[in-house]
């Protein structure tokens, strides 16, 4: 018997455009439940964009995003907001407030959902262990490494553990042994946590195959290649694609593994 994939979030025909451009274009794919989905595609080809509509952050110009097979544009802005409270979201730029502490970040999606101190407490310290940065929990951001900082962000992500955790390029700007550590961290995190979606954006097609499990590459905004990591690894070997696509990326070729 074939095993139905558990779809979380459904996106249909998705275009967004901002005036003259056109930042996604007519994009269909789907969020395997429990699994990591990476989205992988050079700067500029509307990740951030795709992303921020699975939240309902943007309105598309056309087309649908369902989640849990409620059409998430057809809901007012509160029930738009309850929907919101499923996912969070390490934004790409997302800043730590520097006027707070460690604790004091990681605790504030706690805090904003008025949850009890008590929890609170122990919710952050089990986070921060688990980014293992426990003994800095009294530290400023200022105080940290880039890649620590990005710890504690990764740690506000998960502390309120929502059903689908989307980080918008985790490791941009990071050294490669940050990096490393950062994407080992996640991998483990997900072991934890095996029933939660994971959305992990990236411009690096490495990062995007070490930790995925379904991958969706998008090039100038539309969606040229998804499917479970293994068949995508294939496709992009068969074509001598492979890993640098992007700098060599003939349009007409990949265009025809373009998922309908
Ligand atoms: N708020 C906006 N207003 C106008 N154009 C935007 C806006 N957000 C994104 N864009 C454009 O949409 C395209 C895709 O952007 P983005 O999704 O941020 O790319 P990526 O995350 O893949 O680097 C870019 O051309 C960008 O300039
Ligand atoms: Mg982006």
């Amino acid at each position: 018997m074939k095993d139905e994939i558990q779809k979380i979030i459904v996106v249909e025909n998705l275009t967004k455009k901002f005036g003259e451009v056109t930042a996604i274009s007519d994009v269909n794919f789907w969020v395997e439940a429990g699994k990591i989905t990476t989205i992988v595609g050079p700067s500029g080809s509307g990740k951030s964009v795709l992303v921020k509509h699975l939240l309902g952050l943007l309105r598309p110009t056309s087309g649908s995003v369902f989640y849990r097979g409620i059409d998430i544009f057809r809901l007012d802005d509160s029930q738009i907001y309850e929907i919101r409270k499923n996912f969070s979201l390490l934004l790409q730029d997302g800043a730590l407030f520097d006027s707070m502490t460690v604790e004091e970040n990681v605790a504030f999606p706690l805090t904003l959902r008025k949850f009890p101190k008590n929890t609170i407490r122990e919710r952050v310290m089990f986070y921060l262990e688990n980014v293992g940065l426990k003994n800095f929990a009294r530290r400023y951001p200022s105080q940290l490494s880039g890649g620590q900082r990005r710890r504690v962000a990764l740690a506000r992500a998960l502390v309120t553990e929502p059903e689908v955790i989307i980080l918008d390029e985790p490791t941009t700007g990071l050294d490669p042994i940050t990096t490393e550590n950062i994407e080992a961290l996640i991998i483990n995190v997900k072991k934890q946590k095996p029933e939660t979606s994971f959305i992990i954006i990236t411009h690096d097609p490495f990062s995007a195959f070490k930790m995925a499990d379904n991958i969706a590459v998008l090039f100038f905004g539309k969606l040229i290649l998804f499917g479970p990591r293994e068949i995508v690894k294939d496709l992009m070997e068969k074509e001598k694609l492979v890993f640098d696509i992007f700098k060599r990326a003939n349009i007409s070729i990949i265009e025809e593994f373009r998922v309908s």
